[in-house]
């Protein structure tokens, strides 16, 4: 099956995606690793097989269960490493290519060179790598940007890499006036001629592109999403449907040489709903960005928590570090980015109490 048809076969299940691993061929077949895969090599979680009473199904030679048609599952998902592909919990590619290693079938083969390949087009450790940074925090003390300063001091330890920062606070940068005058110009700059146009020229040559930015009303600042409505001079009007059934517009440029990552710091403690819109929005957007989201940023301003800050400034330089070789991050690293400086519940004791 093919990546479409095994993410409609996947669906189908309706089971829970925070309580599978999806391992081997299915995660190279997300991953555009692989074209192809006979079947879905899944890894629940202890829960999740209780749920579908695992082991009362047929069990194969290699242990696992077929709950359903063409599927192969275990029931040891915990402590195995997976980035999140697609929005799938998928096996990482160090992992697979562990095994493959050892097995060393003419498919295993096949899949050792594509993983080397690509791995190998991602590392960006060895070169010096053009880094805009759009900084959409309003304020000359950003608590955001203190996490950004931080990674970038991380991302610059191997290789110095040429970095701009845009203060797009101090741009002028007028509201998108929807004229599609881009689409007919089609030479990826916009028709109002202002501060815009230079950011655009920054955009598609960088390497990398780094959000820097607050939450404001579960989205972006507006002077920054300014930027963003006026980046669509770097696409066509021309639409395509991609693997994913997602309809959208073809680029002018090529995004794959993009990697994009956000850092968003808001003011309200640890609560799932704060960025769901966000989320969205980046990852529409954006060409597969690694997004971070930090809760209670404003203690990052707070001399007195710097007992808990500091350890975060250390974990976002060392996330630098890692971004520089890989050139994305691992779900492990994000998840501690995003882990809450201090509980909830003393986090708004004291915004309460310094607000009274
Ligand atoms: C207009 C406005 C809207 C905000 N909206 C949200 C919000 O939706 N959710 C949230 O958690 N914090 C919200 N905040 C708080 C900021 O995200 C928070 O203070 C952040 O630490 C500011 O970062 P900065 O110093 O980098 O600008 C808002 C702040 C402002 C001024």
């Amino acid at each position: 099956m093919n990546k479409q048809e095994f993410i409609e076969k996947l669906d189908s299940f309706g089971l829970p995606r925070s309580e599978y691993v999806i391992l081997s061929g299915g995660s190279l077949l997300l991953r555009g690793l692989r074209d192809q895969t006979a079947d879905l090599d899944l890894c629940a979680s202890k829960a999740l097989a209780q749920k579908l009473d695992l082991t009362s199904f047929p069990q194969d030679e290699s242990g696992c269960y077929n709950p359903f048609e063409d599927v192969q599952m275990k029931d040891d998902m915990e402590g195995r490493p997976f980035d999140i592909v697609d929005g799938y919990q998928c096996e990482t590619l160090e992992s697979i290519l562990e095994y493959k290693r050892r097995w060393q079938r003419p498919k295993d083969l096949r899949d050792i060179a594509a993983i080397e390949a690509y791995l190998a087009e991602k590392k960006g450790a060895e070169r010096p790598m053009k880094v805009l940074v759009l900084n959409g925090s309003p304020k000359k003390k950003s608590d955001t940007f203190r996490l950004t300063e931080a990674f970038l001091k991380g991302l610059g330890k191997a290789v110095q890499h040429e970095v701009h920062i845009v203060n797009v606070i101090d741009k002028n940068i007028a509201p998108c006036r929807g004229c599609f005058g881009c689409w007919q110009k089609k030479d990826g700059h916009c028709v109002i001629p202002d501060d815009q146009n230079a950011i655009l020229d920054l955009y598609r040559s960088s390497d990398i592109i780094i959000w820097s930015f607050p939450l404001y009303c579960y989205g972006m600042p507006s002077h920054l999403k300014a930027v963003l409505d006026r980046s669509i001079p770097l696409i066509k009007m021309d639409m395509v449907e991609g693997s994913d059934g997602a309809v959208r517009h073809e680029a002018l440029v090529d995004f794959s040489k993009i990697h994009t990552l956000v850092i968003c710091g808001c003011g309200f403690p640890d609560w799932d709903g704060n960025f769901d819109a966000l989320r969205i929005m980046c990852r529409n957007c954006f060409n597969d960005p690694d997004m971070v989201f930090v809760p209670e940023a404003p203690m990052l301003n707070v001399p007195a928590a710097a007992v808990v800050a500091d350890p975060l400034l250390l974990r976002f330089e060392k996330a630098g570090e890692e971004y520089s070789e890989s050139l994305s991050l691992s779900a492990g690293t994000i998840a501690s980015l995003e882990t809450p400086m201090i509980p909830k519940e003393a986090y708004i004791s004291i915004v309460n109490g310094q607000s009274k």
